[in-house]
């Protein structure tokens, strides 16, 4: 085998960057699927003005849309405001960031927004342009968890001979992550500290929150020179074990660190996220780049290594690239690290 070639692999929810980089071992320049066939692609990546909710932006597009028809160009959710200035100001004011405010699916609102309505309206037989009030759903409230898992337990994939839920059955490595909110010092250099008792929120994994380097990691793997920008040793589990959601810890300060899970190429992962609540339970969206992974099971409370992998579902586990942690609870994801280019 020639060069190394290396897969960057963040899970990104909300404040979080989740540490893996994939070492692969194939050569940079088979970028050849598993099943040998080569595909070729034109992506023309621009900015363009999108318009969502009566809001335009410069946004990142692929061929003219987005979200793009081949690689999502931009992950994440959809924010009426500038989500850029969303993280500046929470960075600055040391406070929680603003919620969207607006939810998508596949970057389009539906129709339920007061903008959406709007597209509506249609003409009446006299020429004049009227709006009739539109019928609206009624859906559960945005905190509704038992709601959300009673429904998100049907879903099922259709393992099926065109569809197969091709779920690693065999598990090389196993890692067990706490997420939740901690905090960090007031550092008191030119910015308010809105945490509780005069603190910053901090996200954390494992207690460790992500310090951005100033190298990107990639390229720090390919320069061979990563000992100056990541350590290779994030913790595989909790350093100091606790109650995840029973009464939090007294001390919620976090750890910070630069620090990321090597993994090698082809290697089966199953990874448990388990909510924390330290600074209370919250629902915590985390993505997968470069990968879908099948859920194969989530609960409430703290995570049982005995019991709770017996109900793992590898049959026909949803797939996805997306999973909520859910509120006071954790889920369990596996996948196959393989793709030698994200
Ligand atoms: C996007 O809209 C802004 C103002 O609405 C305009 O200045 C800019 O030229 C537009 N950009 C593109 C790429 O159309
Ligand atoms: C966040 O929300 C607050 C309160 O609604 C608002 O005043 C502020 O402008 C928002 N911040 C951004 C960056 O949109
Ligand atoms: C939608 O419009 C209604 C009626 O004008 C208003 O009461 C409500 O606050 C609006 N909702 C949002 C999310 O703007
Ligand atoms: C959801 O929030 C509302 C108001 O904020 C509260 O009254 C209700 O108890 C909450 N429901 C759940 C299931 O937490
Ligand atoms: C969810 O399912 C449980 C168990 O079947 C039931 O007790 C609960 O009422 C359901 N919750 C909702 C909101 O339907
Ligand atoms: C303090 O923050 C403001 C707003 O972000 C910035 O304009 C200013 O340059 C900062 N001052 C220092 C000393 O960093
Ligand atoms: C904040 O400080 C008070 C008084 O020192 C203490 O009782 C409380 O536990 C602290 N809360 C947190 C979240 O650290
Ligand atoms: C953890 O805390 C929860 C909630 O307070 C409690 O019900 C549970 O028994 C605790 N678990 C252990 C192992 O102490
Ligand atoms: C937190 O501190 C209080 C009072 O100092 C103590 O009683 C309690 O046991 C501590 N809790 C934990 C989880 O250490
Ligand atoms: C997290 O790390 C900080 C800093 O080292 C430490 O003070 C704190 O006790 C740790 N918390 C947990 C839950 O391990
Ligand atoms: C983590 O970094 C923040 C911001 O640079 C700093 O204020 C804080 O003291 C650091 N915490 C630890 C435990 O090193
Ligand atoms: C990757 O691992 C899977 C399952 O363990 C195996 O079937 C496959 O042949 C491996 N692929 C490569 C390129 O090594």
């Amino acid at each position: 085998m020639g060069a190394s070639s290396f897969v960057p692999l963040n899970m990104i929810g909300v404040g979080f960057i989740f540490p893996f980089l994939i070492a692969s071992c194939l050569s940079p320049h088979l970028a050849v699927a598993k099943d040998g066939v080569t595909r070729h692609y034109t992506l023309d990546v621009k900015m363009q003005n999108v318009t969502r909710l009566c809001h335009t932006r410069s946004i990142v597009t692929v061929n003219g849309k987005y979200p793009g028809p081949a690689i999502v160009a931009r992950e994440g959710e959809w924010f009426k405001s500038d989500p850029e200035a969303i993280i500046s100001q929470a960075l600055q004011t040391g406070g929680g960031p603003n919620v969207s405010d607006a939810y998508t699916i596949n970057g389009l609102p539906g129709p339920l927004y007061n903008c959406s309505a709007k597209v509506l309206e249609y003409a009446a037989g006299d020429g004049s342009s009227k709006q009739r009030p539109q019928f609206k759903p009624t859906l559960p409230a945005l905190n509704d968890t038992s709601f959300v898992t009673n429904f998100s337990k049907n879903l099922r994939s259709l393992a099926s001979n065109n569809f197969p839920a091709n779920v690693p059955t065999k598990v090389d490595r196993q890692f067990f992550f706490t997420i939740g909110l901690g905090t960090n010092p007031c550092d008191r250099k030119n910015h308010t500290c809105q945490g509780p008792n005069g603190t910053m929120f901090a996200a954390s994994i494992n207690n460790v929150s992500f310090s951005m380097p100033t190298t990107a990691l990639l390229q720090a793997h390919f320069t061979g020179q990563s000992n100056g920008v990541y350590n290779p040793n994030f913790p595989t589990h909790p350093l100091t074990r606790f109650n995840y959601t029973g009464n939090p810890p007294n001390n919620t300060m976090v750890s910070n660190g630069t620090k990321l899970v090597v993994l090698p190429f082809n290697t089966s992962v199953e990874l448990i996220l388990q909510d924390t609540s330290i600074l209370g339970a919250e629902s915590h969206p985390l993505h997968l780049h470069g990968f879908n992974f099948f859920v194969v099971g989530q609960g409430f409370g703290n995570f049982n290594p005995n019991n709770d992998p017996k109900n793992f579902n590898l049959v026909d586990p949803v797939e996805r690239n997306t999973v909520g942690v859910p509120s006071g609870g954790w889920v369990a994801i596996r996948f196959l690290a393989d793709n030698p280019g994200e």
